[in-house]
């Protein structure tokens, strides 16, 4: 079957195309719960799920970003009844319940905390064979020890320092809650203004961005009424399949995964039924056909670039351990409140 294309098609016929254990990796986002029509198509869940177990490689990773609903003033629970068929009925792991934070809830709750999330369900097929998981969250406590100063207790009662006590690195492994960029996308600065409020019940997570201008600058991805941020898949791609896998999207939108798997140099296969939005992904991703590789070289460098902190300093806390802690103990200044 032809791959690095989309097709114009139910999933469920690209998917039929496909030998058993064919695809590394799909980061997606199924139509649900009527809450958008998508040119009026709508999906058939269960036999989905069914074909991109089969379809998944051994170790292989499917991404499921989902939300729910209110309907009859109560959650779908869409989302969890998805996961647990994917589980029970299908066979995958769930090999984490990630959280995607947006940056303002669509609408406005009188009610309840306004929503603000949707989950992205990482599922494995076995034993997952990739984990790339991107070291990047600063971490407030580099440099100490984790029980302070004074860890080890001596017989007579008191509390000594720990020689060669572990200490916390300058940069950790992400949290399972990825928020994207820090400001209000548009959308959420008119939900404010149209509100009049100065002060808002608090949402259920808290405030990052996704809409107009932020999750992608292709103008023209707009068009679609749920656009993934670019971010969002960037991550998920790098954590999960390494360079020339195969990543699948079956509801492929504006193109984004197609876009995604192009800059990190991956291959894909996308699916979508509207022929509108199949079109319009395609003209976005001819821009970026030649330009394979460019955001995972710049992802290598950024990476290199904290690995030589990191080492640099690791033999700065050494050095001041070896020159000062001899004479007993040494901590680096305690991190700043506000982090
Ligand atoms: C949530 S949107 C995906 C948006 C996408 N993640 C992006 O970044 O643009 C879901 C898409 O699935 C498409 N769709 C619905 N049923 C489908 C099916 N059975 N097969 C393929 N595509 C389908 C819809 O037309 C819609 O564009």
């Amino acid at each position: 079957m032809e791959i690095n294309k989309i097709y114009n098609e139910d999933c469920l016929l690209t998917m039929n195309k496909m030998d058993n254990d064919f695809i590394d990796l799909t980061v997606t986002s199924p139509p649900y719960d009527d809450l958008r029509t998508y040119n009026g198509y709508s999906f058939n869940f269960e036999k989905i799920a069914k074909e991109l177990y089969r379809v998944t490689k051994p170790g292989g990773m499917v991404v499921w970003v989902v939300g729910d609903s209110i309907k009859d003033g109560s959650e779908s629970l869409t989302s969890f009844k998805q996961a647990i068929y994917f589980k029970e009925q299908c066979g995958f792991n769930i090999h984490d319940t990630m959280i995607y934070q947006k940056a303002g809830p669509r609408f406005p709750e009188k009610i309840r905390y306004a929503q603000i999330f949707e989950y992205m369900f990482v599922l494995s097929k076995g034993k997952p064979s990739t984990t790339n998981i991107i070291m990047d969250r600063p971490n407030k406590w580099a440099g100490w020890t984790n029980w302070g100063n004074n860890a080890h207790r001596v017989k007579t009662g008191e509390m000594k320092a720990v020689k060669d006590a572990k200490r916390y690195k300058k940069f950790g492994s992400r949290f399972n809650s990825w928020p994207p960029l820090e400001v209000m996308d548009e959308e959420d600065i008119l939900y404010y203004i149209s509100t009049g409020m100065k002060y808002e019940a608090r949402l259920n997570v808290s405030v990052y961005a996704n809409g107009f201008g932020f999750g992608t600058k292709d103008k023209s991805a707009y068009k679609h009424a749920a656009i993934f941020p670019e971010q969002l898949v960037e991550d998920h791609i790098i954590t999960w399949s390494n360079r020339k896998n195969l990543v699948y999207d079956p509801f492929m939108g504006s193109g984004t995964t197609a876009k995604l798997a192009i800059l990190l140099d991956r291959n894909y296969i996308g699916s979508e039924i509207s022929t509108e939005y199949a079109s319009g992904a395609i003209g976005r991703i001819q821009d970026v056909e030649h330009s394979r590789g460019i955001l995972m070289d710049e992802f290598e460098i950024a990476s290199k670039k904290r690995l030589d902190e990191e080492n640099n300093f690791q033999s700065e806390v050494s050095e001041k351990v070896n020159d000062i802690t001899r004479k007993d103990k040494w901590q680096p200044d305690a991190p700043n409140k506000s982090m």
